[in-house]
């Protein structure tokens, strides 16, 4: 379905043409003066110059064609030239019944479809989750859900960070407690065990334990960091034990982040890691190599990314550590090719936090030079930026740690339990699920609300809070509509038609509605669910606004009832689908 604003402006266009002018001046946008109408044109003013003419006497001749335009219902000429005009209300309501009954309320089908992979989430093996984890996740299944409901394949890739040292620290720092399992008996032929020897709780203190222990600046200190390093080695070349031992670990690690993830409603379609590409690396270099994009500098091998362009310091993009060891890029270049050769997408897509972003700009044009990529494979970093505590600096515990994403996501849940226990009548089992669904809308919608590059601050108060531009409120929205349709015994078909508006909020209510598409394709193009946010809610208040002032069940003229009823039930359908799109979703009752 063609955009609303495009529409008018195609029908002003005509005029501007009929009346003898070029019809690219007919552009209209909505009214930056809402109190003197709803849309305008500034084009008579460009026209002057022109066609040497007085603005406001193109303005005059174009107003002249327009009144009989069925899509205004008020023309109106401005001094010196401006074109003021209000929406027609039938042609709003014929509008609104077609993006109604449309697959998608009327977004178009993209003219080619895109294959486009979603690298977000970036957890590392054996590290609990905490809250700078969160943006990534969020905003990562967000993109990918724009992406998809565009009409595009999306496919998400969690990149693991699971082949590092911080393998070697752990399996070093087990070999030291547990020497007698079989993993480090290089003797032992048998089968491995099934069970790891280890749960999750043990492998999260082992982490934090061994890596601080291989910091510190003492004889043991340089000693342990050294045997991790060589378990990460030994490990990464193939010895059978420690290979089993990180499958292990890998496994247990990775089943408590399947369950972090279900709980912030974050999947995965690919659970890939860095480990997925070890093996491709020695060709990959060897590619470099043989075609002089990589050569040695200080022992080390590297590529040149600087361009003459650049002003800005631009550090060539390192392959290989003058010790052999593959580092962070490097696993990031094999990985584009690897999934240039399993996909071949034609975008990736990464989320990280924005102090990563000189690095991408490295890797993709390393990328681009080594042609790991075809020449139109979009590569984009969304860089996000940090989550800070009320007093402005990075989130953290009340006793100044790292707060731990599972603890912050489970007190704002009991705290959301509480408020909504409170006078409702709701079993326990239902006041439960409620409060996981709203707290989950509130630390959602409290991220995403912002433009991904901010930093924002984590204030669960305000995001929690059912009034203001907060996920609660729209929930809330959203409830109040399905409570108002449960009450109506009847049928509410929308298929069957909306009435013409009313009143001013009705139509203002229409006219948000009536931007779904025009919105949606914005915030694909910037990438940016805070655009659908700021619709949301727009569409919210809208809405509060006709509520109030409206008798809805209590309207005697049964026709009437039923056509805002079908209004309001668009409303929900529009607010229900853009929360699917954003990660979350409204309870029946709150
Ligand atoms: N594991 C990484 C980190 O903790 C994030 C991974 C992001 N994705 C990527 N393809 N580099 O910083």
């Amino acid at each position: 379905m063609e955009k609303l604003l495009d529409l008018l402006s195609n029908e002003v266009g005509d005029a501007f043409e009929k009346a003898g002018y070029g019809r690219e001046l007919g552009k209209v946008a909505v009214s930056n003066r809402p109190d003197l109408c709803e849309y305008q044109c500034n084009g008579s003013l460009a026209g002057a110059k022109l066609y040497k003419k007085a603005p406001l006497m193109i303005a005059n001749d174009v107003a002249e064609v327009l009144k009989e335009s069925k899509a205004f219902e008020k023309v109106e000429v401005c001094p010196p030239g401006f074109l003021n005009l209000n929406l027609d209300g039938e042609y709003l309501k014929d509008y609104l019944n077609r993006m109604a009954t449309a697959p998608k309320f009327g977004l178009k089908e993209p003219e080619k479809k895109l294959k486009v992979i979603v690298d977000y989430g970036g957890p590392n093996v054996a590290k609990p989750l905490h809250v700078g984890h969160l943006r990534s996740a969020v905003i990562g299944e967000s993109v990918k859900r724009i992406v998809r409901f565009m009409g595009h394949e999306a496919i998400g890739d969690i990149h693991l960070g699971d082949w590092g040292l911080q393998m070697g620290l752990i399996i070093a720092e087990l070999k030291l407690r547990k020497p007698e399992l079989p993993y480090f008996d290089d003797n032992f032929e048998g089968d491995y065990p099934e069970e790891a020897p280890f749960t999750i709780s043990e492998l999260e203190e082992i982490y934090p334990f061994a890596s601080k222990k291989s910091k510190e600046d003492t004889e043991e200190g340089h000693a342990f960091k050294e045997e991790a390093m060589n378990c990460t080695f030994r490990l990464q070349s193939g010895v059978r034990g420690y290979r089993a031992l990180w499958k292990h670990i890998l496994k247990v690690s990775v089943t408590d982040l399947k369950r972090n993830y279900d709980n912030l409603n974050v999947s995965f379609d690919l659970w890939k890691g860095e480990s997925d590409v070890h093996d491709i690396i020695p060709g990959m270099v060897k590619y470099m190599k043989d075609n002089g994009y990589a050569y040695l500098s200080d022992g080390a091998l590297v590529v040149d990314v600087k361009e003459d362009t650049d002003t800005k310091e631009m550090p060539p993009c390192m392959i290989l550590k003058s010790d052999g060891a593959s580092l962070y890029n490097t696993t990031d270049l094999a990985t584009i090719m690897d999934r240039m050769e399993k996909y071949h997408p034609d975008r990736m897509i990464y989320l990280t936090d924005k102090r990563q972003s000189l690095y991408f700009e490295q890797v993709f044009r390393c990328a681009r030079k080594t042609k790991l990529v075809d020449e139109d494979t979009d590569l984009i970093h969304i860089g996000f930026g940090t989550v800070n505590g009320k007093d402005g600096t990075a989130f953290k515990t009340r006793d100044g740690g790292v707060q731990r994403l599972e603890y912050l996501i489970r007190d704002i849940n009991d705290e959301m339990f509480k408020k909504i226990s409170e006078g409702r009548e709701m079993s326990e089992e239902e006041a439960k699920n409620t409060a996981k669904l709203v707290s989950l809308a509130a630390i959602k919608y409290g991220d995403l609300s912002n433009q991904p590059s901010k930093d924002y601050i984590f204030d669960i108060e305000r995001f929690s809070s059912f009034e203001g531009d907060t996920g609660p409120y729209l929930l809330y929205t959203v409830v109040r509509i399905k409570s108002i349709l449960k009450k109506y015994a009847g049928e509410v078909d929308i298929a069957k038609g909306l009435h013409k508006s009313e009143s001013e909020s009705e139509k203002k209510l229409g006219m948000q509605l009536a931007t779904f598409n025009a919105m949606m394709e914005g915030a694909y193009e910037e990438l940016a669910p805070n655009r659908i946010c700021a619709y949301m809610y727009d569409l919210a208040n809208a809405f509060n606004a006709f509520y109030h002032e409206t008798k809805i069940l209590s309207e005697e003229n049964e026709e009437k009832k039923v056509g805002y009823l079908r209004l309001l039930k668009l409303v929900q359908e529009v607010m229900e689908c853009c929360m699917d799109v954003l990660g979350f979703s409204a309870p029946e009752k709150m």
